[in-house]
């Protein structure tokens, strides 16, 4: 560095010091981000979302490659109205490597205090299924359609299915399970599209594609209806003995 370069620096150097700067990191700036791959700088754009139109959303959640930025972009996403009256958003519970996926309604009020899927009643029959095909909350992966609780636990209306489905589509993809059972009609609906209703297509498989991907999901009965209907169990012990076979095969 020669004499005048020296002597300018010290002058910028002597301004910042007395600007307040009392750290320097290095005397020419650097980029220090220049390195960071696009994959890293598209996931972080999955926090920024408010103005977002419905494309660049599906832009972005297309880009999300991991649980961390699909939660970080969910916790954000303000166009869904439920999240105003929710006391915390539902995102999964269980573990990320199973093969088995369980995918809910949306959160009901234990749910929705706790921040986890299936706490409540409903949940500890689930717990008892599971139990019944020797697995557990930690063997599968559990996640609900919508992730806040909808007022009074009232049906999420179709706008909010359909402003969900791509997190939920996301949420599978990232999970890459060999088998998802679907608990409950809206779960299925939301899913396939069925014109028929859940006694009928419950214990059937379907090829769901995503991405160029197909799943295969079971529908079958909600606890909640199960608690209301037990009678009915015995078509979800069909179901469930179904499910543990095609994931064992
Ligand atoms: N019902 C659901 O569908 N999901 C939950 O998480 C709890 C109850």
């Amino acid at each position: 560095m020669n004499n005048d370069k020296l002597r300018n620096t010290v002058k910028k150097l002597r301004h910042h010091k007395y600007s307040g700067v009392d750290e320097i990191v290095g005397i020419e700036p650097k980029n220090r981000y220049g390195k960071i791959s696009k994959k890293l700088v598209k996931e972080n754009t999955a926090l920024y979302v408010d103005t977002n139109s419905q494309k660049e959303d599906e832009e972005i959640i297309s880009s999300i490659k991991t649980l961390e930025s699909l939660r970080a972009f969910m916790s954000e996403y303000k166009k869904c109205e439920l999240h105003k009256s929710a006391t915390n958003m539902v995102f999964s519970d269980g573990n990320p490597k199973s093969k088995i996926m369980l995918i809910g309604e949306a959160p009901g009020h234990d749910e929705d205090i706790q921040g986890k899927p299936f706490v409540g009643r409903s949940g500890k029959l689930l717990d008892k299924m599971l139990n019944a095909i020797e697995l557990s909350r930690d063997k599968v992966y559990i996640a609900n359609i919508i992730p806040w609780r909808p007022p009074n636990n009232r049906r999420p209306t179709d706008d909010e299915i359909n402003m969900c489905l791509p997190m939920i589509k996301k949420h599978i993809e990232i999970i890459n399970p060999s088998a998802i059972l679907l608990l409950g009609s809206t779960a299925t609906y939301a899913l396939i599209k069925n014109s028929e209703g859940i006694t009928k297509i419950r214990g059937k498989w379907f090829d769901i594609e995503i991405n160029r991907k197909k799943y295969p999901m079971l529908p079958t009965f909600h606890p909640a209806f199960l608690l209301r209907q037990p009678a009915q169990k015995k078509f979800s012990w069909e179901d469930l003995k179904n499910l543990k076979s095609r994931v064992k095969n």
